[in-house]
């Protein structure tokens, strides 16, 4: 049976509400039941909501993740540089030239290289904490969720020490730059930023083709597949790529995590007596409140999903925020359940564009947790209204207040 259609204009589905920023779980659960493939017309847009049609569309190559960040607001010809280099990377890529890409980038950036990182990712994460001892109230995302990421991803990418600062101030401003609601004034500080930082990478890359080190910079430039390298090009927008696919991604993960647990304190309770725990905790974070609760895809040929005729040119929002909330799929969906065993969530996609960077945010999220639970055992809310950044790509607090 083909789910019933709903109205464009149900009330009750408005998903730019501040409502529905805030708890976009009530909405995501009327969609499921009532509407799995919803239709806003005036977008031109589709939304599903149910796991087994996200997994169809994420493996079907008629849906393209050619898209461009402002959803076909602007004329390409037209698109600000900013948005033209952050989108000019695998992600917005379909194959072959993804699976082009991604094969290059692979060979570089291994598990074994991650691993590697773990030391210095616990540098990082005690030097933030160190900053904040003797704080009684602090902005967690401020202080240490927003941070930790740019930091983390400094090195590999060639970024000395004394210079993350800069990274860390570029890439804030770039990813201000290309969010949908960006004013023209920022929209010129990302321009500004994104040349900066190219012109940086640009001598860096020139270093290290002379100097090679044992970083992942170096591997980029040396990396070759049957012959075949990275362009100059491509690999300014890897590095791009690498600096914000990690960035607000992780800092969600830390602070959703973080808010989840302090709303769950038998939970919370349960991790802190069994920090072995905190791998399957991480995963349960991930699908109870996912960062990245929505793909974008475009439909290149027309598809029927459901019985509804999806048109060539159409958008599809794989909404994988539901998705992980599905009842076919998870029991007691709803429940925040660290202990939960089978847990195939979406949060970090599936098929070809499955997340490169799951192990690295995997292991900054365990050594975060593990070092935050530890250091701060009082750490409580200081605000029960948590207020979310209006957009769909990844769902973030705008502030976390904690005591300490
Ligand atoms: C909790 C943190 C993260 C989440 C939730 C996340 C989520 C995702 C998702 C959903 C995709 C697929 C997008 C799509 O299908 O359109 C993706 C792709 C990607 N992510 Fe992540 N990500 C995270 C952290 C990272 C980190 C730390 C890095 C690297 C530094 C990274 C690098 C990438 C790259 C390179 C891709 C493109 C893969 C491709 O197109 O083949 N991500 N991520």
């Amino acid at each position: 049976m083909p789910s019933q259609p709903v109205p464009t204009s149900d009330p009750a589905v408005n998903l730019l509400s501040p409502e529905f920023l805030t708890d976009p779980y009530p909405i995501y659960d009327y969609l499921r039941r009532n509407a799995p493939v919803y239709f806003i017309e005036p977008a031109n847009t589709w939304v599903i909501t149910r796991y087994r049609d996200c997994v169809s569309i994420f493996k079907d190559p008629r849906a393209s993740s050619t898209i461009d960040l402002t959803f076909g607001g602007v004329d390409p010809a037209e698109l600000p540089q900013t948005v033209a280099s952050v989108q000019a990377n695998m992600v917005f890529m379909d194959d072959p030239d993804h699976a082009r890409l991604r094969a290059l980038v692979h060979k570089s950036f291994t598990p074994s290289l991650v691993e590697n990182m773990r030391g210095q990712i616990e540098q990082v994460v005690n030097e933030l904490l160190d900053d904040m001892d003797g704080q009684s109230e602090i902005d967690l995302i401020k202080a240490f969720s927003y941070p930790l990421p740019v930091l983390v991803i400094a090195d590999p990418l060639g970024v000395p020490f004394e210079d993350r600062n800069l990274l860390r101030q570029w890439s804030q401003i770039i990813l201000q730059a290309v969010d949908p609601l960006a004013t023209p004034d920022v929209m010129v500080k990302g321009e500004q930023c994104l040349i900066e930082f190219s012109d940086y990478l640009t001598r860096t890359i020139e270093d290290r083709r002379r100097h090679p080190r044992e970083d992942l910079l170096t591997k980029l430039v040396q990396v070759e597949e049957q012959g075949d390298r990275l362009s100059y090009q491509e690999l300014l927008s890897t590095c791009i790529l690498l600096l914000i696919a990690g960035h607000e991604t992780t800092t969600s993960l830390i602070a959703n995590g973080i808010l989840t647990l302090l709303r769950h304190p038998h939970q919370l309770l349960t991790l802190r007596a069994n920090l072995h725990l905190i791998p399957a905790a991480i995963e349960e974070i991930l699908r109870y409140d996912s960062p990245v609760p929505m793909n974008p895809r475009k439909a290149l040929e027309p598809i029927t999903l459901d019985s509804h005729p999806i048109q060539d040119g159409q958008i599809i929002l794989v909404m994988t925020g539901s998705a992980n909330r599905d009842p076919e799929i998870f029991e007691r969906a709803d429940i925040f359940d660290i202990n939960r065993t089978n847990n195939p969530h979406l949060t970090f996609g599936k098929g070809i564009h499955y997340c490169l960077g799951a192990p690295l945010a995997r292991l900054e999220g365990a050594i975060a947790f593990r070092a935050l639970l530890k250091r701060f055992p009082n750490m409580q809310l200081s605000s029960t209204s948590i207020e979310y950044n209006p957009t769909l790509r990844v769902r973030t607090p705008k502030e976390l207040l904690l005591t300490l």
